[in-house]
């Protein structure tokens, strides 16, 4: 059967993660977080003190830096690692959500992340979720998806998913955080978030999350 990449970008928080996560699954595919490659850039910034208003501390850090993922036997899904270590949860947390959209302008970390994306996603059999996945790092791919959804609704989910972790924080304070990190995200100067060219549109906000996934595995039996 022939393999393909599809593509899936869109705002903070409107399920992009789960739903590509469960389409990866169907097509015995390969799942790639390419967010959480920003945030675990950011954490590893934030650990090593990297000012990042400086490109040569940039360039030195990015070089002392090792991003991999790994599955996890239990769950059964890939797992991020930063320099050795399962930095999963930790980048989930607000203090790297609050940073993550300032580290994803930068030039430098863009151009080595893409690499590792094109790398990953080489042999296609991908699902890749992200804000420029579409429109810069497989621009060809198969199927590209573009999800939005309600700001309020997508807090709240958000607000369960980080509850279900342990953490318990404000709702203002996620919309806040969803909506700040979309208008940057959108209004970046290098590769921002925007529907890509043949993009299909999935409001997700009152859509059955089951029918969300059969909708774009659908999509993409057309393509296989
Ligand atoms: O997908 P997630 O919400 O975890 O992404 C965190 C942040 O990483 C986004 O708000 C965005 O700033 C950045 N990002 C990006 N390009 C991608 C994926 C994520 O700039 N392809």
């Amino acid at each position: 059967m022939k393999k393909i990449v599809i593509a899936i970008d869109g705002y903070s928080g409107c399920g992009k993660s789960t739903t590509a996560k469960a389409v990866a699954k169907a097509l015995n595919y390969t799942y790639i977080d390419s967010g959480a490659m920003y945030r675990a850039t950011t954490l590893h910034f934030i650990n090593s003190l990297t000012n990042i208003t400086n490109p040569r501390e940039i360039t030195k850090s990015l070089d002392a830096m090792k991003i991999e993922f790994h599955k996890n036997e239990v769950t059964g899904f890939q797992e991020t690692f930063l320099n050795g270590l399962n930095v999963e949860k930790t980048i989930r947390q607000m203090e790297v959500s609050e940073r993550v959209s300032d580290v994803s302008k930068i030039k430098e970390v863009r151009t080595a992340l893409v690499a590792q994306q094109h790398r990953l996603g080489k042999y296609k059999g991908v699902v890749m979720d992200g804000r420029d996945i579409g429109t810069v790092v497989f621009p060809d791919a198969e199927l590209k998806i573009f999800m939005t959804a309600d700001l309020t609704i997508r807090a709240e989910r958000r607000q369960q998913e980080l509850l279900e972790k342990g953490d318990l924080v404000e709702l203002d304070k996620i919309i806040q955080n969803l909506a700040e990190r979309d208008r940057i995200d959108s209004s970046r100067e290098i590769s921002p978030l925007k529907k890509a060219d043949g993009a299909i549109e999935i409001n997700t906000s009152y859509l059955d999350f089951e029918d969300q996934v059969n909708n774009i595995l659908e999509l993409a039996h057309r393509q296989i």
